[in-house]
């Protein structure tokens, strides 16, 4: 990526530059992809009753992906972040490069694709990284500008992740387990946030934004943008499907430690992000991950005769280090922990 850094500080090219195309066999085929699935919504609104429960039980079996309205975060809130996300990506290129770095292991850092260093093709993506827990401890490193970019996003942080732990416990209970089940197992945890763009692209149909993935953490919560299209989420059928842009909802998804602590009851779903040629994206996710020494394990009321445990276990350390030593797109991470 010699000529240039980050997507964001522009020119944009006519043409689609050969370091983003993929080959043949693995583009994104646009026409091909479900527009009228649906990805159930789920109101929140009352609190813990039995039919959220089952409704959220259903749909990480089925489909691994929910959205969720009522949730709590506020939408004033979820406007300024929206609004602040955007706001820094069109920040001058001095101001960006000072936060530029390629170094994966890096708690806050401003950088482009996946990872930059390891990949033969790149992503059509610029995202900020940032390690926001404990936040006393990552804030003086975050970015100071726009202005008002620490007070809204650790307020955003602090929001999304009590409705991340209520999500926790709803989850745990709809496996029948104690409501506090998860958020013990994942021990003090980490979490993180990405910020995405993605800017328009001359040729969509070549390059991804992010190729087919499954998320390395326990549980996603993500802003889309509300009005352009991007994500979309593989179906157990086979086939690739849109999740369209709720303006209200959160979208969630079980990562790959709630596949192993349900002993694959739930599902680490592959997803992808698409781009297009008109309309730049901004997304923002938020990642519960266990801490690097947790332990993580199919909870052991899940196994049984018929359900012997699916995998081994393992600390989010290794694991963390195995999911980024490897090209994103290549097979389930998971697999080389059974
Ligand atoms: C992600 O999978 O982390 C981001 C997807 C998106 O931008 O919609
Ligand atoms: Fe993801």
């Amino acid at each position: 990526m010699a000529d240039q850094l980050l997507l964001s500080l522009g020119p944009r090219p006519e043409s689609l530059p050969g370091r983003y195309v993929r080959p043949a066999p693995q583009r994104p085929r646009l026409s091909d992809v479900d527009t009228s699935a649906s990805i159930p919504v789920i109101d929140l609104t009352a609190g813990d009753d039995p039919q959220i429960v089952a409704q959220i039980g259903s749909a990480c079996r089925s489909n691994g992906f929910f959205q969720v309205v009522n949730h709590g975060v506020s939408s004033e809130l979820v406007m300024k972040m929206r609004k602040i996300a955007g706001e820094f990506f069109r920040l001058s290129a001095e101001e960006k490069m000072r936060l530029y770095s390629d170094d994966v292991g890096k708690k806050v850092r401003l950088s482009t694709s996946f990872n930059v260093k390891k990949e033969e093709v790149h992503n059509w993506r610029d995202y900020l990284r940032l390690h926001c827990y404990p936040l006393e401890e990552y804030l003086p490193s975050w970015p100071q500008k726009p202005v008002a970019f620490r007070e809204v996003v650790s307020e955003y942080c602090s929001e999304v992740r009590r409705l991340g732990f209520r999500l926790l416990g709803l989850i745990s209970l709809s496996l029948g387990l104690e409501e506090d089940y998860i958020l013990r197992a994942l021990g003090e945890q980490e979490q993180h946030m990405a910020v995405n763009y993605y800017p328009p692209c001359p040729q969509p149909e070549l390059t991804y934004g992010l190729p087919a993935h499954t998320d390395p953490n326990a549980l996603t919560i993500l802003l889309q943008d509300p009005h352009v299209a991007g994500l979309q989420v593989l179906r157990p059928a086979g086939k690739w499907a849109a999740v369209d842009p709720h303006p209200e909802a959160l979208v969630i998804n079980v990562g790959d430690q709630l596949q192993v602590l349900s002993n694959g009851r739930y599902k680490s779903v592959w997803h992808r992000a698409v781009v297009n040629s008109e309309k730049e994206r901004v997304s923002v996710a938020f990642f519960l991950c266990p801490s690097n020494n947790a332990v993580t394990a199919p909870a052991e009321q899940l196994i049984g005769e018929k359900s012997p445990a699916m995998y081994r276990s393992f600390t989010y350390g290794e694991y963390y280090k195995k999911f980024w030593a490897r090209n994103l797109d290549q097979e389930h991470c998971l697999d080389q922990f059974r």
